[in-house]
């Protein structure tokens, strides 16, 4: 008999702390943490090498199938993308990739390309998969589903610290209005946007800090699934 696998999905829009929290409860509980923005920006960032704008659906749909993405979790204990044999974890860090993954990630040729490569990873590990489709789409069947928001404001000022402390020269009206963009670009896609399912519990962090959001996923989580 196949061994029961966990998965815990936590979707939201950018900036809510996903990723910070979705590391956190994987460590606590001994998952494999799977960032699936980072897949989506990986094939971004193979677009833009290949000097094809974010929107070009002909080009894409012709490259997608040159494209070979693999997850490896190194003792660093990150999530390292290898794009057609090469590293590029750090180069899809820049608001250009964040823009390319949110453009290209709308078109269906890319998303199912990605599918199975995500479902993959909840049928070998027990997974905390975070971004945007993860309860509604890839993993309908997830044992916990987490939707985690705040509002722009919030999220943008968050973001602006983050990108102040890394030494890049940025405003906040610049942080925010990128952010709203990408949140509108996510969300009204026709295929799979962001949105809770419906049977997800939502945390609204505008209000909390980072343990007090902890506190909160962990005590959902302990409900759910005992652990
Ligand atoms: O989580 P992130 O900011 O690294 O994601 C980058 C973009 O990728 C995001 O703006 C939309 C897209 N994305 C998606 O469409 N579906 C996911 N499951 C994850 C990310």
């Amino acid at each position: 008999m196949e061994e029961k696998r966990y998965a815990v999905a936590i979707d939201g829009p950018s900036g809510a702390g996903k990723s910070t929290m979705a590391r956190r409860i994987a460590n606590d509980l001994g998952f494999v943490y799977v960032d699936t923005g980072a897949i989506y920006r990986t094939v971004g960032y193979y677009i833009h090498l290949c000097g094809i704008g974010p929107r070009d659906i002909h080009q894409i749909t012709r490259l997608i199938d040159d494209i070979n993405i693999t997850i490896t979790y190194p003792e660093d204990g990150i999530q390292h993308m290898i794009l057609n044999g090469q590293d590029i974890t750090q180069e899809i860090r820049t608001p250009l990739m964040s823009d390319y993954a949110s453009k290209i990630s709308a078109f269906p040729v890319v998303r199912s390309f990605l599918l199975d490569m995500q479902r993959d990873m909840a049928r070998r590990h027990n997974v905390v998969m975070d971004g945007r489709d993860i309860g509604t789409v890839v993993l309908p069947q997830a044992d916990v589903k987490i939707f985690l928001t705040a509002s722009s404001e919030v999220r943008a000022h968050r973001r602006f610290l983050e990108l102040q402390e890394r030494g890049e020269t940025v405003t906040y009206e610049k942080v925010l209005a990128d952010l709203q963009q990408r949140d509108t670009q996510d969300s009204s896609r026709a295929i799979a946007p962001l949105r809770a399912a419906k049977d997800a519990v939502t945390v609204d962090s505008t209000q909390l800090d980072l343990e007090q959001t902890v506190a909160a996923i962990r005590k959902i989580i302990r409900e759910k699934l005992g652990l």
